[in-house]
């Protein structure tokens, strides 16, 4: 855990600077992100990164809270939403295991990004499911670095010895459906932008 901290930390910088890869791709998520969205519904996004993604969808909903293992990455995140005058962005330091929030009380949850650097993937997406409500949706958009090509996948174990590459997990797409399913949640929506990613919404 310490280790991804100093990962992201390091690289948050570098990482604001950024450009989305798929523009098309990313603004279709929003979209159906906000098919769901009601104005007075409470959201917590995990790994909220430099925050762009909240700052977005923050005039959708009541409020949101967005957190992140990395101080360095949530400095960044109040930067950009002091600049955009968001005030209904709350940003939290910590993990789903460190910040403790009260079950069943949030009408949906965001991981963006986030699910394939987890250890834990199971219990994550089992403490996601206990802190929405009845109903809420999980959004996530997931990269599955098991359906990925060969060479991409020997380069990984490369780029980690180098520090240059978080830890990632491995799941296709079959996996990480059915440990949703697991944990209770019924799959509303499904897409695949491309074969190695995956954006769900999983109602529980
Ligand atoms: C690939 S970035 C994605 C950021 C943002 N969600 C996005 O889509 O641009 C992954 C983020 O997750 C954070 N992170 C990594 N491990 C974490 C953990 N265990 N708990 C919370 N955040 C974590 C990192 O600090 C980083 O900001």
């Amino acid at each position: 855990m310490r280790d991804a901290k100093q990962f992201w930390d390091r690289s948050a910088a570098r990482y604001a600077k950024s450009s989305i890869r798929d523009q098309a791709g990313y603004e279709k998520k929003l979209a159906i992100t906000r098919e769901y969205f009601r104005p007075d519904w409470s959201v917590l996004e995990f790994g909220c990164g430099t925050g762009s993604t909240a700052i977005l969808h923050a005039p959708f909903v009541g409020h949101i809270v967005a957190t992140d293992i990395s101080d360095r990455m949530l400095e960044i995140a109040r930067q950009k939403a002091e600049a955009a005058s968001i005030d209904n962005v709350i940003f939290r330091q910590g993990t789903l295991d460190s910040l403790e929030f009260e079950p069943e009380s949030f009408d949906a949850v965001l991981g963006l990004n986030i699910l394939h650097l987890l250890e834990e993937v199971e219990g994550a997406i089992s403490t996601v499911y206990g802190l929405l409500k009845p109903g809420g949706v999980f959004i996530s958009s997931t990269a599955l670095v098991g359906e990925l090509n060969i060479l991409w996948r020997a380069v990984i174990p490369l780029m980690q010895a180098v520090g240059l590459a978080p830890f990632v997990n491995r799941f296709r797409r079959g996996e990480l459906v059915a440990m949703l399913e697991q944990s209770g949640f019924s799959i509303d929506r499904e897409w695949q932008p491309g074969k190695g990613s995956l954006f769900i919404v999983a109602r529980k």
